[in-house]
């Protein structure tokens, strides 16, 4: 049985190489933030409590904190004392018994089950303290690991404390511990600051409890990837990188084609099902879902977006849009909030459309902006109509019934009905209402004045063409 008492998550840093006025452990990878993929490793350990050391940036991490993790417990550190002075702020109130886990807020890859691992291994052996340790072909930067003769760990010296031959040893720290309480707390108040930084540094308590003839595990991590830290925009990066491999690994191998998993970007929260298909330069953010069959891409992002079996979105940015079965959309259209795609449903080329319903099997195919609108089933909406929403003060309403023909380059102008079945005339502006099976005629009758190119542009020609014409005896008009 493994059981935790607290999880102490180190994040008071301030992330000075981040050069950012975003604290470090708020900036995000696969949409969710540094501290945010910490925490949500530490959720499979069901510890009773979860203690986080904030600082820099207090505020926002706090605020953050309160929506991502509302029962953890926030514990503040004013100033930079080092990660002892961090742990001892943290352990000031807690039970004189059980066991913690500690480790930092900025080590996004982590998982839930090395840390159950970790644990197991701990609880397992009896030991007074466990050490993820990781070898790394480059360890810079990173707390070297000492071990004795036997292999067992003895302490562990910071990089700026090493000497030249310390330096070389590739196995490091990786900041994740987990301690017996009761020893750790014996210790941490003998911390000292006599090293390069001058500052309390949680690793000493390794080389303290051995002195007192305690028990120390040292675990090597089999996948060092999982311990790196984000330190800069470089690290960032390399941290996201991976990240996107192991979810694109993760969808391909439950069932799903990616054509180019290096340009797709899936966030942690998005779902997909099997035989889905996305296209090179997708992104899927939030709380978007994609149904099965589906295709995605290219070049398409959709954020919170539902998206239904078979359905088709090509080379569009759809945020907040429910796109629901074998309805299509694309390419290049703006799909915003609220819009709703009914089964069958079509949106084509260069249409901006949101806050509507799109019946099932409606169209609107080409070169049209639709907002605030409820269109019926079997309608069609010609190219470039516009619903004229916005009177310059408020937004109002615009509905259309089922198997309506709205001409091409109509401005239907709300609040307006256009009836079952009734038709639009091109080029119209669509004022009032028009009932169901009429067809509405909202634009001047064309006149033609007739000879007038000959009168007004004798010479061009556009005018020989027409006296040509003439001759040929085709109608001039
Ligand atoms: C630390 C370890 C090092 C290890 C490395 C792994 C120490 C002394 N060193 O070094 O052995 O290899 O992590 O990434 O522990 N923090 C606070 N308050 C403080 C200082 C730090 O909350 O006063 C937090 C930071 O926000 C960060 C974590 O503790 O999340 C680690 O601090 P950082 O300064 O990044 O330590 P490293 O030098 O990386
Ligand atoms: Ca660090």
């Amino acid at each position: 049985m493994n059981r935790l008492d607290y999880v102490i998550v180190l994040a008071a840093g301030e992330g000075t190489r981040m050069k950012s006025t975003t604290p470090k452990v708020l900036h995000s990878i696969a949409g969710r933030t540094l501290l945010g993929h910490v925490l949500s490793a530490v959720e499979d350990l069901a510890a009773k409590e979860v203690r986080v050391v904030v600082g820099a940036g207090r505020e926002a991490v706090q605020e953050h904190l309160s929506q991502i993790a509302p029962h953890a417990q926030i514990i503040f550190q004013e100033k930079r004392g080092g990660t002892g002075h961090a742990a001892q702020l943290a352990l000031a109130d807690v039970n004189s018994s059980g066991t913690v886990l500690i480790l930092a807020g900025d080590t996004p890859l982590l998982t839930g089950s090395s840390l159950l691992q970790l644990l197991a291994a701990h609880n397992e052996g009896g030991f007074a303290a466990t050490v993820l340790t990781a070898e790394l072909p480059d360890p810079t930067g990173y707390g070297r690991i000492i071990r004795g003769e036997n292999e067992d760990l003895l302490r562990i010296v910071e990089e700026k404390d090493a000497t030249e031959i310390e330096r070389e040893i590739e196995e490091i720290n990786s900041g994740v511990y987990v301690f017996d309480l009761a020893k750790l707390l014996e210790m941490i108040g003998k911390l000292v600051n006599s090293n390069a930084q001058g500052e309390l540094y949680l690793t000493d308590v390794i080389e303290l409890l051995r002195k007192n003839g305690d028990r120390v595990l040292p675990v090597l991590t089999p996948d060092a990837a999982e311990i790196l830290g984000v330190n800069d925009r470089v690290q960032l990066a390399e941290c996201a990188a991976l990240m996107r491999d192991q979810i694109n690994d993760q969808w391909m191998r439950a069932g799903v084609t990616m054509i180019d998993p290096t340009t797709t970007w899936v966030d942690a929260s998005v779902e997909i099902a099997s035989d889905a298909v996305i296209y090179p330069g997708t992104a899927l953010s939030g709380a978007t879902t994609v149904g099965s069959r589906a295709t995605i891409g290219p070049r398409t992002t959709l954020i919170d977006c539902t998206v239904g079996e078979g359905a088709s979105v090509q080379e569009s940015y759809c945020i907040g849009a429910s796109i629901q079965s074998h309805a299509h959309v694309g390419p290049y259209s703006f799909l915003r909030p609220g819009a709703n795609l009914h089964p069958h449903s079509r949106v084509g080329a260069f249409v901006e459309m949101k806050n509507s319903q799109l019946g099932e099997g409606s169209k609107v195919p080409h070169l049209s902006y639709v907002g605030d609108a409820t269109i019926g089933v079997g309608t069609n909406i010609g190219a470039g109509t516009i619903f004229a929403n916005y009177d310059g003060e408020a937004k109002h309403a615009t509905t259309v019934g089922d198997h309506a023909r709205v001409g091409s380059n109509s401005v239907l102008v709300a609040p307006v009905t256009i009836g079952d079945g009734a038709y639009t005339a091109a080029s119209s502006a669509i004022t009032e209402d028009v009932p169901a099976g009429a067809m509405g005629v909202g634009r001047a009758k064309q006149r033609n004045v007739l000879g007038w190119v000959l009168r007004k542009r004798l010479g061009s020609k556009s005018a020989d063409a027409a006296q040509s014409s003439a001759e040929r005896g085709k109608p001039t008009s």
